[in-house]
């Protein structure tokens, strides 16, 4: 916290001396330190003060104030990349955001008359960077896919500003770190996708309490028991596989009556298989292997399971 502080005070100085030199500065000389400010705007977390957009100047106008934030944010992305193998941003350029490649635009949810950045989709891209606090711009965000790059350090605080986000997709990356909470704040969130990363830790239960339809946190390092609040919420797919989660499986796993898929192999787990399992009437994937779970499973879960 008092680190952020220290962050903050820094960037409200470097600002205002911005503006007051400002005037003595050709459009380029001024475009170039707003470029530089954007790079060095960085907290620790990837917090992101709600005047932000304000304090950079950027060299365009747009036909809406959330385009311009559009622009703030992906231009920002951009800077943070160090390699971009197939040159997926090269026309990452000017004004029209709507037609930078991965970038989608459509109506706003609120208001049809504006056209908004909507979706982001740079899958397989093999881009190496990292995500800059100022993607929390994005406020009409529903989509955000980057799974296959070479994205490292942590999901910036600043996403929970995206209160549209409905699909997150940062698999096969390289983040770090515990699970990242962020995502607990977004809540439209149903789809969450963590695969093939580096995070580390327990999960939170408050993870469970969100009405997530496809929950993905497989191939990570994840480590501690699965939360008793498994089950509380209806869900079509879980996979917790290639961890190091141990202990039991919760009882409430019974509870999520419309599961087809739930992936528990190669982890710890040791501890008893609960008898709800057999509540599972939807299931047609359910599997346990490469663990060391005891327990009878029901004849009805028998054809589709894996067990060791
Ligand atoms: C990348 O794409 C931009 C815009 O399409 C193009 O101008 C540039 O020459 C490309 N760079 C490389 C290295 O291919
Ligand atoms: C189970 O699947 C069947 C057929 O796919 C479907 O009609 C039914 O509504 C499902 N039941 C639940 C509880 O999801």
């Amino acid at each position: 916290m008092q680190a952020s502080g220290c962050c903050l005070v820094f960037f409200l100085l470097f600002s205002s001396s911005l503006v007051s030199f400002s005037f003595a500065l050709s459009g380029v000389e001024v475009s170039n330190i707003a470029r530089r400010q954007l790079l060095t705007f960085r907290d620790r977390d990837g917090n992101l003060p709600d005047y932000y957009e304000y304090t950079v100047y950027v060299p365009f106008t747009f036909p809406n104030s959330r385009l311009r934030k559009a622009y703030i944010s992906l231009q920002a992305l951009k800077n943070s990349i160090f390699s971009d193998p197939f040159n997926t941003t090269g026309n990452w350029v000017g004004e029209n955001v709507c037609a930078y490649t991965g970038v989608f635009c459509a109506p706003a949810l609120d208001d049809e008359s504006l056209n908004v950045v909507a979706g982001l989709d740079i899958n397989h891209a093999d881009i190496a960077g990292h995500l800059p606090a100022e993607l929390g711009l994005l406020g009409d965000l529903a989509l955000f896919h980057i799974n296959s790059n070479r994205f490292c350090g942590i999901i910036p605080k600043s996403f929970s500003k995206l209160r549209l986000l409905y699909e997150l997709d940062v698999s096969n990356n390289r983040f770090v770190g515990p699970f990242p909470d962020v995502v607990l704040d977004i809540p439209e969130l149903t789809y969450l996708d963590l695969r093939y990363n580096d995070f580390e830790g327990s999960l939170p239960p408050a993870l469970f309490n969100k009405k997530l339809d496809a929950l993905f946190l497989n191939d990570n390092r994840f480590t501690g028991t699965i939360p008793e609040n498994l089950g509380i919420r209806p869900r079509s797919l879980i996979t917790f596989a290639n961890n190091k989660f141990s202990g039991c499986i919760p009882s409430s796993i019974g509870k999520m009556t419309d599961l087809n898929e739930i992936i528990f192999l190669n982890n710890a787990f040791s501890g008893c298989l609960p008898p709800e399992i057999g509540l599972l009437k939807n299931v047609t994937v359910l599997d346990l292997g490469s663990n060391s779970m005891t327990g009878i499973l029901p004849n009805s879960l028998l054809s589709l399971t894996t067990v060791v």
